[in-house]
């Protein structure tokens, strides 16, 4: 394992004569411990196992050494500032860096012991264990009906219309959109407005019955009384399903999680449980940034 002494703070770059005077009590340097994170890391029966994950763009390492244990019926929250590395170490749990042709995957990632990048593996079927609803919503230009239906048809999940019709109209109650959209079924999902196109979208991913549900800012488009339905269907989520939320928002991750994962600069700083996290971290940095000292 290597070791990276990696200077976090803008004053250390400056020469010294020139350094500005630190308002705060942020430590001139920090250093990070590559592949070194504090806390809580691993899990006894990990859902995911991922081990020394590096990712690449090109020659940019934008992961560097991580290693995580996701644990089963667990929801899991990714923060840290931006640009730190949250979608893309995301993205590695259900391949969909693979459609960014300078992305590079290196290391272990297991899904329930198997390796999530066989070249064998099926990403179809993969990605349909391993559901993601996007910061932006992307319904397809299609029917409301038709979107949601879309997953089960393609994975002959419903035998009979009403069986299909049955998916459909749990989905949307459990996104919160039913009484919006269901005299209106039919009309085109792109008609909506963005904080119900993202709730169809949450509706499109649990379509299928997915046994993990990764989620890149899910709310950043929605209004306080959307957000909160999200949050209660990610509640009741968990109790059959694996959770995986990126969230700017600190208060979202407190109340939402279990446990918390503070990235910094591709690196895995900390890992711990959620109420720790923010009561009381571990790693400098962590508290630095939950005490909003930057990001
Ligand atoms: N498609 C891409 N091509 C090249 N570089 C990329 C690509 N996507 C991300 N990166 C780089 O990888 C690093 C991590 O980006 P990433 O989007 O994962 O961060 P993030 O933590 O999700 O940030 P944010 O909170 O702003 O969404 C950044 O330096 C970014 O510029
Ligand atoms: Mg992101």
């Amino acid at each position: 394992m290597n070791t990276l002494n990696t200077t976090v703070t803008s004053e250390a770059d400056v020469p010294e004569e020139k350094a500005i005077p630190v308002q705060d009590e942020r430590p001139a340097e920090t250093v990070i411990e590559e592949g070194k994170t504090v806390g809580t890391p691993f899990a006894d029966d990990p859902k995911f196992k991922l081990r020394n994950v590096e990712v690449f763009y090109g020659e940019d390492r934008a992961i560097k050494n991580i290693s995580l244990d996701i644990a089963r019926n667990e929801v899991i929250a990714f923060i840290g500032p931006s640009g730190c590395g949250k979608s893309t170490f995301l993205r590695c749990l259900n391949r969909m860096n693979d459609s960014i042709d300078i992305c590079r995957v290196k290391g272990s990632l297991q899904l329930d012991e198997q390796d999530i990048y066989d070249s064998k593996r099926d990403v179809v079927e993969l990605r349909a264990r391993v559901g993601m609803v996007f910061q932006k919503p992307n319904p397809f230009p299609k029917s409301i009906y038709d979107n949601v239906a879309y997953g089960p048809r393609i994975h002959g999940l419903a035998n009979r219309k009403s069986d299909l019709d049955d998916i459909v109209e749990n989905s949307l109650r459990k996104a919160g959109l039913w009484n919006e959209v269901k005299d209106r079924l039919d009309a085109t999902a792109t008609g909506m407005s963005g904080g119900q196109q993202q709730r169809l979208c949450i509706a499109r991913a649990i379509a299928v019955s997915p046994e993990v549900v990764l989620m890149d800012e899910p709310c950043s488009a929605l209004d306080p009384i959307a957000t909160a339905k999200v949050e209660e269907l990610i509640a009741e989520l968990s109790e059959s399903y694996t959770i995986v939320i990126v969230t700017h928002s600190m208060q979202q991750a407190a109340r939402v999680s279990h446990r918390t994962a503070y990235f910094h600069l591709g690196h895995l700083v900390e890992v711990n449980e959620t109420d720790k996290v923010f009561t009381s971290p571990e790693h400098e940095l962590t508290e630095s940034y939950i005490t909003g000292r930057f990001g």
